[in-house]
Formats: structure tokens, C-alpha cells, sequence
């Protein structure tokens, strides 16, 4: 989005199944962004209001804003009025048959869409890009939605994954985010791997938003 003070970036994470790690992006995203000396404004619109708690009360790092909203309508009001004070905005959502969800996904710039290797997984995953999809063109600008693998193994089930996401004709991310015990501890330590396998990943993720103009460089 396009404001007279400059670029606003929103980035949403959605997916309609449960569990392939929004919120876990969510946070790797604002606090990786926030200790690169951005400006972020984190929302949170899921009700259970996992992502704000950890902002709250585990996190420990370069701060950003949070605020937990889940009613649709005061969503919206919220994306705009916030994106006046941030660089990036990254909205976490519950599963969508939400409307917070979707409001989300249709103020966005990027929407990313996490996903686990299972056939139900990649399904779900299809589901959100198309209703993305739809989204963007009933608001008639492009709002491009990629699919994240999350909690890779190099397995064959992975290949698989990989393999039905390019017939179906999703667009994915090369970045992937393994399944490392450190994406787990983050939720308890409140601190984004700063070294290691997960901070590499994160580091080739950032850099691949950045390459495709999706992310401020
Ligand atoms: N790459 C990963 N490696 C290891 N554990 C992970 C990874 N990604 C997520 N997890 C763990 O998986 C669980 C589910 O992740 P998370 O809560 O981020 O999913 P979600 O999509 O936000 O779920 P919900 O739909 O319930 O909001 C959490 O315990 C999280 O710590
Ligand atoms: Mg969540």
C-alpha cells in the first residue's frame, strides 16, 4: 500500500487448517524484522490470541507493536490506522470461515500461506490460495499468496508435498522452515534464533522476500 509518508507493507499469514505454524512465522517475521531496526506493528486477529500473550509476556527482543483484534470490522480500522506508523505490518489470523481472516488477507501485500507435507495439509493450503485468489480480484489489485512448506524433513513425504503444490499450480516460496526444536522453544524462550539452522532459515527466507520486491530492502 501506497501512503503519502511511503510504503506500507502488510503481510498476511493465513491458512484454513489448523496448526502448519502461522503464529510461529508471525513471530519469526516481527522479530527478525524488528531486530533489523524496522518498524513493525504485529496484529494479532486469531481469538486465541496466541501471538500477542508471547509478545507480551515471553518476548525478548527489538520491540515492536501488538495488538490482539479478532472483530472483523475494528480489524480493518486497525490495519489502516497502524500501517501509518509502520514499515511492515504482519497480521496473524485464525483459520479462515473467519471474516477477520479474510479482511486480513484482502489488506494485504503478500499473503503467506503456511503449510505441513500432509495431503490434507496441501489441500487446505490450495483452498486459501484460491480463496486469496478470489480476494484480490474482487478488490481488483494483485495481492500475491505463497505457499510456505513448514516443518520439513527430507523425506519422501516432503518431495511429495512439493511435488502436488507444483501440479496444483501454487505458487511456493523456495525458502522452506525445518522442523527444528528451536521454531518450538521460541514460543517459550520469547527469543528468535539469533544463530544456527533456524536463523539461516530465516535469514534465506528474508531474502527471498526482499528479492521478489515483497519486502522493503
Ligand atoms: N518449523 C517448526 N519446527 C518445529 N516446531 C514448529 C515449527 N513450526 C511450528 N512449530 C510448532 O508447531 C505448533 C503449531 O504452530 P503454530 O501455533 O505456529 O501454528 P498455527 O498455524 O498458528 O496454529 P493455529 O491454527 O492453531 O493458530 C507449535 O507448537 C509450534 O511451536
Ligand atoms: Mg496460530
Amino acid at each position: 500500500m501506497v501512503y503519502w509518508w511511503g510504503v506500507v507493507t502488510v503481510v498476511t499469514i493465513a491458512s484454513s487448517k489448523g496448526g502448519p505454524g502461522k503464529t510461529t512465522i508471525a513471530m519469526l517475521l516481527a522479530g527478525s524484522l524488528a531486530a533489523e531496526g524496522r518498524q513493525v506493528v504485529a496484529l494479532d486477529a486469531d481469538p486465541t490470541q496466541a501471538l500477542s500473550r508471547w509478545a507480551a509476556n515471553a518476548y525478548e527482543g527489538a520491540p515492536f507493536e501488538i495488538h490482539a483484534e479478532a472483530d472483523e470490522t475494528r480489524l480493518a480500522h486497525l490495519i489502516d490506522k497502524t500501517a501509518g506508523r509502520a514499515e511492515i505490518v504482519i497480521v496473524d489470523t485464525a483459520g479462515f470461515g473467519n471474516r477477520a481472516a479474510a479482511v486480513a488477507m484482502t489488506s494485504a501485500d503478500l499473503i503467506i500461506v503456511p503449510t505441513l507435507s500432509g495431503e490434507a495439509d496441501v489441500t487446505e493450503a490450495e483452498k486459501t490460495v484460491r480463496l486469496a485468489e478470489g480476494l484480490a480480484r474482487a478488490a481488483r489489485r494483485d495481492i500475491p499468496a505463497v505457499v510456505l512448506l513448514n516443518k520439513v524433513r527430507r523425506t519422501q513425504l516432503t518431495r511429495h508435498a512439493t511435488q502436488e503444490i507444483a501440479n496444483a499450480g501454487l505458487p511456493r516460496l523456495d525458502a522452506t522452515l525445518s522442523d527444528l526444536v528451536a521454531y518450538g522453544e521460541m514460543s517459550y524462550s520469547g527469543r528468535v534464533p539469533q544463530a544456527g539452522p533456524a536463523m539461516i532459515e530465516m535469514a534465506g527466507l528474508l531474502a527471498e522476500l526482499r528479492g521478489r520486491g515483497w519486502l522493503p530492502s
